[in-house]
């Protein structure tokens, strides 16, 4: 028989409890489902509170892993990074080369820019060659009718940098936009920038309908939005030793060959978007883990990296390897606009608590750490591919969660790690040893 599908009226309106009660009534272990969404939630009403504001609907939490990743020496200054992240083997991947670069002069950053950019669309049937020549009254007239909504932002070395206006009649009819760019200084500044832009759109209509030579339907705003991607927000960020200094990176290889292997991969990412997918995938593993745990939008971040992947026309890697001479250089380049205040920044107190151990940085600080720890991320995992293969370090972790789920006793566990430091992990590998040792009681 079809299920009959119901619309659920005012869900928002209603009080936590009745939400919970509505959406488990139909689970198939409804009480337990009850039980388990209940047990997440805070002990601190308050705080179980204030995290309920942060989003809709919300009933209960969802705790993710806040991990640290010591060692990251980031422009000669140490910093033990937080990183909110689920997959297990990121944090050690990104600790492990961490601490290889520490002792090799660390990662070091230079900020591309720092530019943000807003979009007004909108449909122009009047003539676009009098826009044109008007234009430089109407930016002046949007750049002035922006002053509440600049003032303080302008007071803190940022504001409106620019409004160009770009045509794009040829691709669809009468579609134009102004394209905006901004200085955000410390804030991501997406309301910022969205405020400035439906001033915009309300001053250009204002303007537009007290001008004689245009006509009254001439002018239609399609949409105002910033836009995620940032190419001129960006940071650079590089290792680079000789490569003497990478000898027995991985036992027994000498750093030329190493070097030579590192390369190797990563110019097949540089040369194929299927490996390039994976590769930034890795990088934005550390990335978007900063991200998190510093309250950012962890979306646009990933959006703007990919779409900045892809700018050269074909999508590409993010980092790159140069070696010249006895020289070894490992770059990443990529955008996106971060912020160190509003936002969740001062109301999540884990975010605040993140920030603190970062030692407060500015907005430029945070992008060169959260770029850091992408190339850390990124290194470890080229290096594994390139040498040991990537299951051996994921295997590591999969055997812990293995051991975990067969409720094998801790006081027996070192015995079977070490049982498989040269075999293939699986469940059912795990199991038959279990049995064989006399764990299975344990296991069942
Ligand atoms: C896994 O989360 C990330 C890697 O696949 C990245 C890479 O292949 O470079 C290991």
């Amino acid at each position: 028989m079809k299920k009959e599908h119901k619309i659920v009226h005012g869900f928002s309106k209603k009080s936590r409890e009745e939400k919970l009660n509505i959406v488990t009534q139909n689970h198939i272990d409804a009480e337990n489902a009850l039980a388990l969404f209940k047990s997440f939630h805070h002990s601190d009403s308050k705080m179980q509170a204030l995290l309920e504001e942060f989003s809709e609907n919300t009933i209960s939490n969802f705790p993710l892993p806040f991990c640290i990743c010591p060692n990251m020496l980031i422009n000669d200054k140490a910093y033990m990074v937080p990183m909110v992240i689920e997959e297990s083997s990121v944090v050690a991947a990104a600790a492990n080369s961490a601490k290889f670069w520490f002792t090799r002069g660390g990662f070091k950053t230079e900020i591309i820019g720092t530019e943000k950019i807003g979009q007004v669309h909108f449909l122009w049937k009047d003539d676009k060659a009098l826009l044109q020549k008007y234009f430089s009254e109407l930016k002046e007239r949007l750049i002035k009718d922006c002053f509440d909504i600049t003032e303080n932002m302008v007071k803190r070395g940022g504001g409106i940098l620019d409004i160009e206006l770009r045509d794009l009649s040829d691709k669809e009819p009468n579609l134009m936009q102004l394209h905006a760019t901004f200085e955000t200084i410390d804030s991501m500044g997406a309301n910022f920038i969205n405020s400035c832009l439906e001033q915009f759109a309300a001053t250009f209509k204002q303007w537009h309908s007290t001008k004689k030579e245009f006509s009254n339907n001439g002018l239609e705003i399609v949409m105002c939005i910033l836009s995620n991607y940032t190419p001129n927000c960006r940071v650079k960020c590089y290792v680079e030793t000789t490569l003497d200094q990478m000898d027995d990176i991985v036992k027994g290889m000498s750093g030329e060959e190493f070097a030579r292997r590192f390369r190797l991969g990563v110019r097949v990412a540089e040369l194929d978007p299927h490996r390039a997918t994976t590769h930034n995938k890795g990088i934005m593993n550390g990335v978007d883990a900063v991200v998190l745990a510093t309250g950012n939008d962890f979306r646009a971040v990933e959006a703007c990296s990919h779409t900045y992947a892809a700018h050269t026309g074909t999508y590409t890697s993010l980092s790159h390897v140069d070696i010249e001479g006895n020289f070894f250089r490992f770059t990443l380049e990529i955008p996106f606009a971060l912020g160190v205040v509003g936002g969740l920044t001062t109301l999540h107190p884990l975010v605040k608590l993140s920030l603190e151990l970062l030692d407060n940085p500015s907005a430029t600080e945070l992008m060169s750490i959260a770029a850091a720890i992408g190339l850390a991320n990124n290194f470890s995992a080229v290096k594994n591919l390139v040498t040991v293969g990537i299951q051996q370090g994921h295997m590591k972790m999969h055997l812990l969660n293995i051991l975990k789920q067969l409720k094998i006793p801790e006081s027996r566990k070192a015995e079977v790690i070490e049982y498989f430091k040269d075999k293939v992990v699986s469940v059912s590998a795990v199991r038959n040893l279990a049995e064989k040792w006399n764990l299975i009681e344990a296991t069942n």
